[in-house]
């Protein structure tokens, strides 16, 4: 009577998830980069596919042409420098992902429960033999929560406006934010068994240490130990 959850992968997977600006990107980067892991942004699977649709012309309100469109798409997820990468069509929009109207758009499109059921998919084949840190807002909650290292990273609105904007860029992370927690398909919300961290006080490094800590004590080393996956050569 074995758990056949565990079965369906090989990789262990450390989910960090959190609002809009909260810092967990730079986090997760840095805690895969000391740990020897993959670095998966979540959140660029569906900025690529808003992209996408986006390019097509399709609105997040067109549910049928939308699914039409992602069921003709061929969407892959590869890795490189040890973080993810997302091609559509064989097109890497990884110089797009950030644009203004990106970000009006996610959140719309990241409601849809076929969009949600495939981004789903691709992070599972993603961290399917291999270790991986990976960011976004249902990781613990929904995607992988049997996964035994769950994270929240939070910061206080004003902190998280002022970073987005030191970055240059346009983004209603307020409403984006709101559309988020509100939608019915997989909500951001802290699981329960995830370990929350305010950053709005303190350094990624901080940050990242004390999450080191924490799986130290959870059995993941705790240090720059650099695990190495037992396939690679
Ligand atoms: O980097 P930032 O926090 O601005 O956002 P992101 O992680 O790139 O995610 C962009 C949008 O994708 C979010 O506002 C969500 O609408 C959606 N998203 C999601 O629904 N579920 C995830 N696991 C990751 C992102």
């Amino acid at each position: 009577m074995g758990s056949h959850a565990s079965d369906r992968r090989s990789g262990r997977v450390i989910a960090i998830d959190g609002p809009a600006a909260s810092g967990k990107s730079s986090v997760a980067r840095e805690l895969a980069r000391r740990l020897g892991f993959i670095y998966v942004n979540s959140g660029g699977f569906y900025r690529a596919i808003t992209w996408y649709l986006l390019g097509k012309n399709i609105r997040p309100e067109e549910n049928d042409l939308i699914a039409a469109a992602l069921d003709a798409a061929a969407l892959t997820c590869t890795v490189t420098d040890n973080e993810s990468r997302i091609l559509v069509n064989d097109m890497d929009p990884a110089n797009h992902l950030r644009d203004d109207r990106v970000n009006e758009t996610v959140s719309r499109v990241s409601r849809l429960a076929r969009v949600r059921q495939i981004v789903s998919q691709k992070l599972h084949d993603c961290a399917a033999a291999r270790d991986v840190v990976i960011e976004g807002r249902d990781i613990g909650s929904v995607v992988f929560p049997d996964s035994p290292y769950k994270f929240y990273i939070d910061a206080s609105p004003e902190v998280r406006l002022k970073r987005r904007a030191a970055q240059g860029e346009r983004d209603e992370i307020a409403m984006r934010d709101h559309d988020d927690v509100s939608r019915a398909v997989s909500p951001l919300v802290i699981a329960a068994d995830a370990y929350v961290i305010d950053t709005s006080r303190v350094t990624i490094e901080q940050v990242v240490n004390e999450i080191l800590t924490r799986l130290g004590q959870k059995g993941l080393p705790s240090s720059d130990v650099h695990i190495t996956d037992a396939r690679a050569r």
